[in-house]
């Protein structure tokens, strides 16, 4: 809405599988030196999401928060006979402050489907954790013009049961799957305000003003050079990058690139 103060840039990377603990903790350490002046800017959050093994040397070179340390997944049980899940539990032991849920990575390689992202995301705010919720429809499904469709059932159904109170430590993700990873074409900045459109107005139908604070987040070949494209939108709060941020010097490139985007839209 024009009438509001523009939504805080919300700009961080996901490492998928890439990097040991001391990679990450190389990583995040030269994040914080190179990135220092934006630290701290209440108009800007910054995140980094590494692999699990990687969190407790990321948690302790983020620094009390100063960057958001998040996990790719969470398992939506308290505990239980469950090989090879990481619990909302164990996530808090490590000091951890985001979740990144319903990745398209984990949809499509993992089968994970919308009831199990609306678990896990229910199961992540109840343990007062943050939440990047992932929305993205396929290449098919963009074809067939079901897009806004997909990604409205998407994300009501991340959403079922999430309570007013609990949004507000929610982000949403709107990577299109045919955009993601080397294969993937960025997609067009109209096409993404149109997306972005359906979602702020999901968002606002299930709960009203806190709707509209609730950051939307661009991904999907993200990079210094398309960047400013995203972030300018209306609805667009941020960007969810990928490859170009895995670097120190790449991470700095894009999030300078989106910070010019923003200079004179009041953040
Ligand atoms: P990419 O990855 O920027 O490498 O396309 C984006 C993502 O998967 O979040």
């Amino acid at each position: 809405m024009s009438s509001l103060p523009r939504r805080a840039l919300h700009f961080g990377t996901n490492l998928k599988m890439h990097q040991t603990p001391a990679e990450t903790a190389a990583f995040v350490a030269g994040l914080r030196g190179m990135v220092g002046d934006v630290i701290g800017r209440a108009d800007v959050r910054l995140f980094v999401i590494p692999p699990f093994t990687s969190l407790p040397a990321a948690v302790e070179a983020g620094g009390d928060a100063a960057i958001w340390i998040g996990a790719q997944n969470v398992h939506w049980a308290p505990e239980g006979a469950y090989t090879g899940e990481i619990s909302v539990r164990m996530l808090q032991a490590v000091g951890v402050d985001l979740v990144l849920i319903g990745h398209a990575e984990r949809r499509g390689l993992f089968h994970e489907t919308d009831a199990q992202v609306n678990d896990k995301v229910k199961a992540a705010l109840g343990g007062r954790l943050r939440v990047l919720a992932c929305v993205g429809e396929t290449a098919a499904e963009k074809g067939y013009g079901a897009g806004p469709e997909t990604v409205i059932r998407q994300l009501k159904i991340a959403l079922h049961g999430v309570r007013p109170e609990a949004i507000e430590r929610v982000m949403v993700g709107y990577e299109p799957v045919w955009s993601i990873g080397a294969g993937g074409t960025p997609a067009r900045p109209e096409d993404v305000a149109a997306i972005a459109g359906h979602l702020r107005a999901t968002l606002r139908d299930l709960y009203g003003d806190a709707g509209d604070r609730v950051p939307i987040l661009y991904g999907g070949s993200v990079d210094p050079t398309n960047v400013a494209g995203f972030v300018a939108l209306t609805e667009i709060d941020g960007a969810f990058v990928g490859r170009a941020a895995w670097t120190v010097a790449g991470y700095d490139a894009v999030l300078r690139a989106a910070l010019s985007a923003r200079v004179g839209q009041g953040a």
